[in-house]
C-alpha cells in the first residue's frame, strides 16, 4: 500500500482533524463487524429482534443475553494496531475528534483521549423507563431491574432511537470544522453518522477513507485508502511522523 504523498502534505498542513471509525477497525481485534456477507453479526442475527426497543419489549430476556455475551466477548479482546495508530495520531494535531459508532471501549483502552461515542457504550447500563445509566444494580435476574423497577438495558443506541445530543453535536461541530476526515472501517450506511464526512466535504475538508472494500462514501473522496485499518493507519502514521522531522 503506497500512501499519496499529497495526502501526507495536506495532513502535515493540517491542524483540525475529525476522524470516523466503524465496527471495521475492531475486526482485527476479532469483533465481529456488522455487514459482512457471512461474518456480520445482521447476516447472523435479527437487528429488528435485538436492536429495537419493540424487540427489548416482546423479549428482554432474550436481548439482555445477546448483549451479556457480546460485553463477555469484548472484554476478552485487545485493541489493535489501528486503535494504537489513531491514539499516536491525537497527538500529532492541535485539535482531533475521534467520533466512533462503536461500543467497545477499544479506542479509550487504546489510549486515545477525545472520543466521542455515537452509539453508547456496550459496557454501560441504563434504565429503560427513565433513559439514566444505572452503576449499581443487583446481578441475578435477567434483565436485572433498575430500583424505579423497570428494566435494565444496555446504554446502546438501537435501530429507531436518537443518538445522544451532546455526542452528535460534537461530531457534527468536528466534521464542519476540520482540514481533514478520515472515514475507517465503515460501511457509511447508517445515519446520521454516515452523513458526517458529507458535511466535511461540503465544508471545504479533505475527506479520506481507509477499508479494503468500496463503499457508499467512496465515490466522493479525495483519498480512498484500500486497505485494513491496522496496516494502513500505522503507515500513515509512520509517513507523517517521518514528514514533520
Ligand atoms: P458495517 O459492518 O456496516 O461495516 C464495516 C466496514 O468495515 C465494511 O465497509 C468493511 O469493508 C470494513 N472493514 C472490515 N474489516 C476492516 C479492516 N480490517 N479495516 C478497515 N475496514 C474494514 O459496520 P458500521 O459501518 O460500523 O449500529 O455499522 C454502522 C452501525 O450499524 C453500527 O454502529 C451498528 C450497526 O447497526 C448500531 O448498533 C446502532
Amino acid at each position: 500500500m503506497d500512501i499519496p504523498r499529497e495526502l501526507i502534505e495536506r495532513l502535515s498542513q493540517a491542524r483540525r482533524v475529525a476522524v470516523l471509525t466503524g465496527a471495521g477497525i475492531s475486526a482485527e481485534s476479532g469483533i465481529p463487524t456488522f455487514r459482512d456477507a457471512l461474518t456480520g453479526l445482521w447476516a447472523n442475527y435479527d437487528p429488528q429482534e435485538l436492536a429495537t426497543p419493540e424487540g427489548f419489549a416482546r423479549n428482554p430476556k432474550m436481548v439482555w443475553e445477546w448483549y451479556a455475551a457480546r460485553r463477555t466477548s469484548i472484554v476478552g479482546v485487545r485493541p489493535n494496531p489501528g486503535h494504537d495508530a489513531l491514539a499516536r495520531l491525537e497527538r500529532c494535531f492541535d485539535t482531533f475528534t475521534l467520533v466512533t459508532q462503536n461500543i467497545d471501549s477499544l479506542h479509550q483502552r487504546a489510549g486515545s483521549r477525545e472520543v466521542v461515542e455515537l452509539h453508547g457504550n456496550i459496557t454501560r447500563v441504563k434504565c429503560s423507563l427513565e433513559q439514566r445509566v444505572v452503576s449499581d444494580f443487583a446481578e441475578g435476574e435477567s434483565p436485572p431491574r433498575c430500583p424505579c423497577g423497570a428494566y435494565l438495558r444496555p446504554d446502546v443506541v438501537w435501530f429507531g432511537e436518537m443518538l445522544p445530543a451532546d455526542a452528535l453535536a460534537r461530531a457534527e461541530d468536528a466534521a464542519e470544522h476540520c482540514d481533514v476526515f478520515l472515514s475507517i472501517g465503515t460501511s457509511a450506511q447508517v445515519y446520521p453518522a454516515a452523513e458526517l464526512p458529507l458535511r466535511a466535504l461540503s465544508a471545504g475538508a479533505t475527506v479520506v477513507e481507509i477499508n479494503p472494500e468500496r463503499t457508499a462514501l467512496t465515490r466522493h473522496v479525495q483519498f480512498a485508502l484500500q486497505g485494513l485499518a491496522g496496516e494502513v493507519l500505522p503507515l500513515l502514521l509512520d509517513k507523517l511522523t517521518a514528514a514533520s522531522a
